[in-house]
């Protein structure tokens, strides 16, 4: 059994911290990239507050031709599944390799709704040798949720998982 609940109130600097280690030691030394990343969307499912999406999407062979993001393990209700690079928040980061962290999901142009119920989300692309393989997407009920402290911790997951998805 795995129990890595962090405790209520505690600094957010904190709950980064531990939920790091949560995930490297969830995700050291097994390279199954699905396991690996559902286990990542429920770890961040459970420490971090006011969220009502956590998951992944990964880039993948379009339908047609070309490359697009393709729906992940994650937490969270029913989603898009194939997202354009450069569409939406999720696309944004694909393309330019970037944190997006959005206040306003109804004022970022082009934003997907997948849950009526989301107000702010942050996206951190994942990448590897230079290039981004997938991002990290969460979405929040509550307007302007995720600060600088968010975009950094989500981050340092997302180098970690850079070999391992
Ligand atoms: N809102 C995202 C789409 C993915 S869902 O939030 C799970 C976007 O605009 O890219």
């Amino acid at each position: 059994m795995f129990d890595f609940k962090p405790s209520p109130d505690q600094d957010p600097l904190e709950t980064y911290r531990e939920l790091a280690n949560a995930v490297d030691a969830l995700t050291m030394g097994e390279p199954d990239a699905v396991a690996n990343m559902a286990n990542v969307a429920a770890l961040l499912w459970e420490f971090l507050p006011d969220l009502n999406w956590a998951g992944f999407y990964r880039i993948g062979p379009a339908i047609s031709q070309g490359e697009e993001l393709i729906l992940g393990p994650f937490v969270g209700r029913p989603a898009c599944i194939r997202i354009p690079i450069g569409q939406g928040v999720c696309g944004a980061a694909a393309k330019q390799g970037a944190t997006q962290l959005v206040e306003d999901v109804h004022a970022f142009p082009g934003h997907i709704a997948c849950d009526a119920a989301s107000q702010s989300e942050l996206v951190v692309p994942i990448m590897r040798a230079g290039k981004v393989i997938a991002v990290i997407d969460l979405d929040s009920p509550v307007p302007a949720r995720f600060t600088a402290q968010d975009a950094a911790g989500v981050e340092k997951i997302a180098a970690l998982l850079s070999e391992r998805i």
